[in-house]
Parts: structure tokens; C-alpha cells; sequence
């Protein structure tokens, strides 16, 4: 499988305490990814790492096939070398129709502004209806976004990321939240997405986890504790001291 993303010997602390040590691990050019682990173990820090939100103090983190190091780039930069990321709190604009919100999103428009001065050319409403499908908000597309449930806004917003055309996404928590059933339309949603580019996933809820049927990173104290299949690495007795047995 091509690599589309390599974290090799990336530290990072912060007034002393080191929440990423080390950390060194791969991920595919169409590859699902759930990364596990304890409150604290720098998940968060680490997809904050690769979106140039934190610098780290050493390591490298290279991207796609011309090994570009994203380690100098603005995040405005990663984010337009294809590195799409979703925060657990939709960012949604709720005055908006959802079919408006994901116009908005579209990866060749230029923000707002555009919504709101020029008919939306039929190529971009057909590329919307396609989102909304594969979010499963088409019967949405004329509702105030401000009206949604919390799953659908979460949705929503996995469809204005995707608008982007990420190569890779990372998703920090999704199923936060959500009911049952929200979570299990949300790892289709995931699924689907990543037949055509990288997802990583960050989770805590199991039964999600098993759901997007993938390869699992489990993180310890800033570095990998254990990678493999889900059956693998929670039969691992470390990874049962640390995180699951508790
Ligand atoms: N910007 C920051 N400043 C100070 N400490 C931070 C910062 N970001 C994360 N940390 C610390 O780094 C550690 C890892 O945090 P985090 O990546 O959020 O863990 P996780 O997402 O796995 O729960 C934690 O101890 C956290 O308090
Ligand atoms: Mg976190």
C-alpha cells in the first residue's frame, strides 16, 4: 500500500511534559485507521501535529508522494495539500439550509460570498446532491442546518469536509453523543469515505471501533503501544492494563 502519511520520531511537550514521545507510525493512501487509547495519550495532540496546529520539538511528518514535510507549513497550507479535519463540535452556520452549507464547502467556490451573489451553477448543485446522498441528508437540503439533531449536524459537517476533497480526513470523537443509531449511520459514513482516501478515527466506543473494521493504532504516554487487527491489540496485556481494563 502507498504511504500517504509518515509520523517518524515526532516528540512534543508542553511545559516539560511530553504528550507525544517519540510517536512514529504510517498511514495508507486509502486507508482506515482508529487510533485508541487512554484520556491524555496525546491523540488529540497528534492530529494536531499533522494539521500544523502544534509544532513539535522534534521528528518529521511527510507527506504524500513528493515527501513533503508538512512540519513548515501553515495549517491554512495543510489543510489545502488535502488534510481535512473534523472537530467534535460542528461548525455548522446554522442559518443556512443545509444545501447552503455544503455549496458553501465546495472545494472550487470561495466562501460565503459567493452563496450569496451568484446562482449556484447546476455542476455544484449536482456535486451537493451527491454529498448529501452520501451523507444521507438528501431529504435535508432545504432545512435550516440550525434545526438539525446533533448527528445530522455532525453529518453535515463530515459532507462540507468531504465538499474539500480530503486525502486524508481525521475525525476526533465522532460518536460523542450521538444514539446508537447515529453512530452506526456515522462508520458508514466513514467507511464509504475512506474507500477513496484516508480516514483516521479517533474513538473511544468499542462497538464503533469493530464497526469500521480496520487496522488499530493504540496510543500510550505519547507512542504506540500496540497496532493490529482490533482482536489483536485488545489481547494485548499492556493495552488491557492501560486502557481497557480499567
Ligand atoms: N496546548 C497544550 N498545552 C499544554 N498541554 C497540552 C496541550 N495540548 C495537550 N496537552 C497535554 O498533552 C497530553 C495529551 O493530550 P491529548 O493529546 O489531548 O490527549 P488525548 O486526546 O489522547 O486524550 C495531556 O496531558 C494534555 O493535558
Ligand atoms: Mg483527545
Amino acid at each position: 500500500m502507498t504511504t500517504l502519511l509518515e509520523v517518524s520520531g515526532v516528540s512534543v511537550s508542553f511545559d516539560g511534559f511530553r504528550a507525544i514521545n517519540n510517536l512514529s507510525f504510517q498511514i495508507g493512501a486509502a486507508e482506515m485507521r482508529a487510533i485508541i487509547g487512554p484520556n491524555g495519550a496525546g491523540k488529540t495532540t497528534f492530529m494536531d501535529i499533522v494539521t500544523g496546529k502544534t509544532k513539535p520539538d522534534e521528528g518529521r511528518v511527510i507527506w504524500g508522494e513528493r515527501s513533503l514535510s508538512l512540519l513548515g507549513l501553515s495549517e491554512a497550507r495543510i489543510a489545502r495539500e488535502g488534510v481535512g479535519r473534523k472537530f467534535q463540535k460542528p461548525t455548522v452556520f446554522e442559518d443556512q439550509s443545509v444545501q447552503e452549507n455544503l455549496l458553501m464547502a465546495l472545494k472550487d467556490r470561495r466562501g460565503p460570498f459567493s452563496v450569496l451573489f451568484y446562482r449556484p451553477q447546476r455542476a455544484h448543485l449536482a456535486r451537493v446532491a451527491e454529498l448529501a446522498n452520501e451523507i444521507g441528508l438528501s431529504d435535508q437540503l432545504r432545512r435550516k442546518s440550525g434545526e438539525l439533531s446533533h448527528g445530522q449536524k455532525q453529518w453535515l459537517e463530515i459532507g462540507m469536509l468531504l465538499a474539500q476533497e480530503p486525502r486524508l480526513l481525521l475525525v476526533d470523537e465522532p460518536a460523542a453523543g450521538m444514539t446508537p443509531a447515529e453512530r452506526e449511520h456515522t462508520t458508514s459514513i466513514l467507511v464509504e469515505a475512506a474507500k477513496t482516501r484516508a480516514v483516521v478515527v479517533v474513538e473511544h466506543d468499542m462497538e464503533f471501533v469493530r464497526r469500521l473494521g480496520c487496522k488499530v493504532t493504540v496510543l500510550h504516554e505519547g507512542s504506540v503501544l500496540a497496532e493490529g487487527s482490533l482482536d489483536h491489540v485488545t489481547a494485548n496485556k499492556e493495552v488491557i492494563d492501560v486502557y481497557l481494563g480499567r
